[in-house]
């Protein structure tokens, strides 16, 4: 199920050529007769010749198809099968098109298309997989109502919409509202569900079901709970409630990515939605509860209203995560999911923005669309409607959604008619705003300040640094809030939200008795990098006493930085003051545990090797990884006394329970107990996980004593107890790559791909091992450079299995160039060997080259 290998430079698409469709489609009826390696798919699709088409060829796609018969308006017809798909002359009145092919769902390693995930059918359609079920215009403005017959053995066949139909054998399916192709879905398995019901706010009662194999129904409450909370705060906040008279979900063991939102029939990674206290860490329910949220969510941002083409992309991902982040602070902390989010986007987004991989939210070109489901359309596609709703205001932000909702409902939109929405509910030109859409990059802010007289000044300085295909970028709108704090620590202006628009801008403030300390950039109200001349003095100031606790948090992160910085250059202790002021904070029991752990979170490594090279040093990951340990051997030796009794005062008592303050607590323990096991030898981590009764606990001092080297016994133990759970296992895998010291990590890792339970197929597993590889920063970027030879071996032996995952996974490579000239030759010779494979997929060959190229 391989695509074709390109001989030649594979086809570049482009957002400028867009045409639309020359033919309506106004029913499509499919059936399935399951057979797992020879699955017939009858289609039976009543196209419409549009007047005056821009582009009025009869093209449908298809990949991997065998076809069997082709009829129009019942008569036979001998289609011209081309690559990817075929035409056929048609008439010019309305018509009745019926196909049917055969495919081979056990043979689909690819996970796209219709294939086996542990005896189950399911299929991955979202962005070009239904072409792989049958002949099909697979664009997302061609929207349509679908009615479905599933034959097959298996206990229970689920469709999209509303069942229509069952009997033995067989189940059929409507669903009344118009989607494109990349919302079907089916599954087919033996499976068991987890029930229940919500009553929407206009009195409609909605079936509810979550589908596991048996053996995981076990696991199923804490996913439907997030569900049900999803469908109330849909209702509460946007005013959106749920559509049809059934909601399936169902955990598949084999998926490339977390979730897919398919109208009515949401599949899931089992990694992103099954849960239990013993097997799911608290970062786990997290993750699950804001997954759940997501998918649902895109009920409307994306399927009611979706998009016309896949360079709009982050018209339906960037506007959803926003919208599961609003959901998770509601629910959780807002803080704390901000300083979280940006921890993400400064660890994922910007070494993209600043690298080869660098591309706008919505980008205009691509080869292979599976390689743009990123960070940046992700991440940075919600920052930009962060921005925007800051910019705008908060009620014209509602008003604008209603106004999106009411004039879009039904239709495949742009970012141009999101815009326009906007602009007609607030009557601002946001051609300016625009940009942040069409230009990659972040932009730097460089802050000067002034004061005399009582009047203090800021200037701002922006400038996006060159990005590929884009050497000059025009300045943006970039909100900037700002609070100014007495030297006392009282703030004396609240925040404000200062615009930028010019490359270099000026705002100043009467009226102050002294100097002012800044605040600058609160809450982060924009993806750019601030850069501002200060003092640790400064940053420990604002540690102390910022009011808002996302800077507070900022200024922490960069004393921390600052410090491994020092460590790594000047060969300098750590910072005493800094160490001082962690001291008081850990032990500042009126703050938010959660946010005292993050404040104890130290910068990753891979954040000060960019940081470094940022300030035209070469970053030696060796020493980045020899300061982090003595930074936090250090600290644990300046909390020595007071680690016990800090463990002991964060330890949960009761039964476990996945709510934001038992995780912020538990989060701080974690830590507590990391810095307690080098002093104690492991005495504390062993007799936690000997009597941890979740898995939070449990890992937490798993984690601890194999970062100690003392958790043999341990790691054994936790084999034998969770070796029949691949959920488990997987953190199994992961976690010993990632506690190995850096000199060790790539012969772990091998190793572990020896073992008996390592499936290359099953990409949660492949990423395990191989995630864990790359995200081991010491580890990968050795100089012996065992890590990039172990990672480009396994990528070349997935890549024929498995394009989508393999491509992602060469990002792992797209920081080459801040690393010295013998690593980046070792990385060459990797990234060549790459491209010079054999059949190498498109997706892949699309990744590296422009990692070579950038
Ligand atoms: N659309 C999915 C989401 O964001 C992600 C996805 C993309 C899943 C492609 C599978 C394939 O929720
Ligand atoms: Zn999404």
């Amino acid at each position: 199920m391989k695509d074709a290998a390109p001989t030649t430079a594979p086809e570049t698409f482009y957002l400028k050529d867009y045409k639309p469709f020359g033919f309506e489609v106004e029913a499509v009826e499919l059936t399935f007769k399951l057979a797992p390696n020879s699955t017939r798919v009858l289609s039976k699709i009543r196209f419409s010749p549009k007047k005056n088409a821009a582009d009025p060829r009869f093209f449908l796609h298809g990949e991997a198809l065998k076809l069997i018969s082709a009829k129009i308006d019942g008569a036979p017809v001998t289609p011209d099968l081309v690559e990817g798909g075929l035409s056929c002359e048609t008439p010019d009145t309305p018509f009745t098109w019926e196909a049917e092919v055969e495919i081979d769902p056990a043979a689909n390693t690819a996970l796209e298309g219709l294939y086996m995930s542990s005896g189950m059918y399911c299929t991955q359609c979202e962005a070009e997989g239904f072409r792989k079920i049958t002949y099909y215009p697979d664009r997302p403005d061609v929207m349509s109502t679908f009615s479905v017959r599933i034959e097959g053995n298996e206990t229970v066949l689920l469709s999209n919409g509303n069942p229509t139909g069952a009997g033995e054998g067989w189940a059929e399916w409507h669903d009344p509202w118009p989607k494109p192709a990349y919302l079907f879905a089916l599954v087919a398995g033996d499976l068991v569900n987890h029930p229940d019901r919500f009553t929407t706010r206009s009195g409609k009662d909605v079936e509810l079901n979550i589908w596991v194999r048996p053996g995981d129904e076990g696991k199923c409450a804490f996913g439907m709970e997030a569900l049900k909370k999803s469908m109330k705060w849909d209702e509460d906040v946007y005013g959106r409630e749920y559509d049809l008279d059934i909601f399936n979900i169902v955990a598949v063991d084999d998926f490339n990515m977390g979730a897919m939102e398919n109208k009515g029939l949401n599949i899931f990674n089992s990694s992103c939605v099954l849960a239990s206290p013993e097997t799911s860490t608290d970062a786990n329910f997290e993750r699950i509860e804001a997954i759940i949220a997501h998918e649902y969510f895109h009920n409307w941002t994306g399927n009611r209203i979706t998009c016309r083409d896949w360079f709009q992309l982050c018209l339906k991902e960037g506007l959803t995560v926003f919208r599961d982040a609003q959901f998770t602070a509601d629910m959780r902390s807002e803080p704390v999911k901000r300083i979280e989010d940006v921890i993400a986007l400064r660890a994922r987004q910007f070494p993209e923005d600043n690298g080869p991989l660098a591309h706008p939210p919505r980008p205009e070109q691509f080869q292979e669309i599976n390689n743009f489901y990123t960070a940046t359309v992700y991440e940075k596609g919600a920052e930009v409607i962060g921005m925007l709703k800051r910019v705008v205001g908060d009620d014209n932000y509602a008003a604008a959604l209603d106004l999106y909702f009411q004039r879009h409902d039904g239709q495949a939109c742009t970012i141009e008619d999101w815009l326009k929405v906007f602009e007609d509910a607030t009557g601002r030109d946001l051609s300016q705003f625009k940009l942040w859409y069409s230009q990659a990059g972040t932009p730097r802010v460089q802050v000067s300040e002034d004061y005399a007289d009582g009047a203090y000044t800021l200037t701002f300085e922006q400038s996006t640094p060159p990005t590929p295909g884009q050497p000059d970028k025009a300045p943006r709108v970039i909100p900037l809030a700002v609070g100014l704090l007495s030297p006392n620590g009282d703030e004396v202006r609240a925040t404000d939200v200062l615009e930028l628009t010019e490359a270099k801008q000026s705002f100043t403030f009467d009226g102050l008795a002294a100097k002012p300390v800044p605040s600058i950039l609160r809450e982060f109200s924009a993806p750019v990098i601030l850069k501002r001349e200060t003092s640790n003095a400064e940053r420990a100031f604002l540690l102390a006493h910022d009011t808002d606790p996302f800077n507070r948090w900022e200024a922490g992160n960069a004393l921390a930085t600052e410090t491994r910085v020092t460590m790594v250059v000047e060969g300098a202790a750590p910072d005493a003051a800094y160490l001082d002021a962690l001291e008081t904070l850990v032990r500042d029991d009126t703050l938010d545990p959660a946010f005292r752990a993050l404040v104890l979170s130290p910068p990753s490594q891979s954040e000060i090797a960019q940081t470094l090279h940022d300030r035209g040093v070469t970053p030696d990951p060796q020493k980045i990884y020899d300061a982090a340990e003595t930074f936090a051997q250090t600290l644990a030796q300046q909390l020595e006394t007071s680690l016990p009794r800090l463990y002991a005062a964060t330890t949960v008592d009761g039964p476990y329970q996945p709510d934001a303050h038992g995780a912020g607590l538990r989060a701080l323990n974690g830590r507590i107990l990391s810095l307690l096991t080098r002093l104690d030898g492991g005495e504390q981590a062993a007799r936690q996980y000997q009597a941890a009764d979740n898995m939070t606990q449990q890992y937490a001092a798993l984690a601890a004593l194999m970062k100690a080297e003392n958790g043999e016994t341990q790691s054994q133990a936790f084999f034998d107890q969770w070796q029949g759970d691949r959920l488990v296992m997987d953190k199994w895998f992961a976690l010993q790559v990632a506690c190995a010291a850096p000199e060790t990590a790539a012969a772990v890792a091998s190793k572990l791909t020896d073992h008996a339970l390592f499936d290359m197929k099953n990409p949660n597993r492949f990423r395990a091992v191989m995630g864990a590889l790359a995200g081991n920063h010491a580890g990968f970027h050795h100089a012996s450079g065992a890590g990039y030879q172990l990672l480009a071996e396994n990528l070349i032996a997935l890549d024929s299995l498995n394009p989508q995952t393999t491509a992602r996974m060469c990002a792992a490579f797209q920081t080459w160039k801040r690393y010295d000239s013998a690593r980046q030759a070792l990385i060459r010779v990797e990234l060549e060997r790459i491209l010079a494979t054999e059949d190498l997929s498109r997706d892949t060959h699309e990744m590296v080259s422009r990692i070579l190229q950038g």
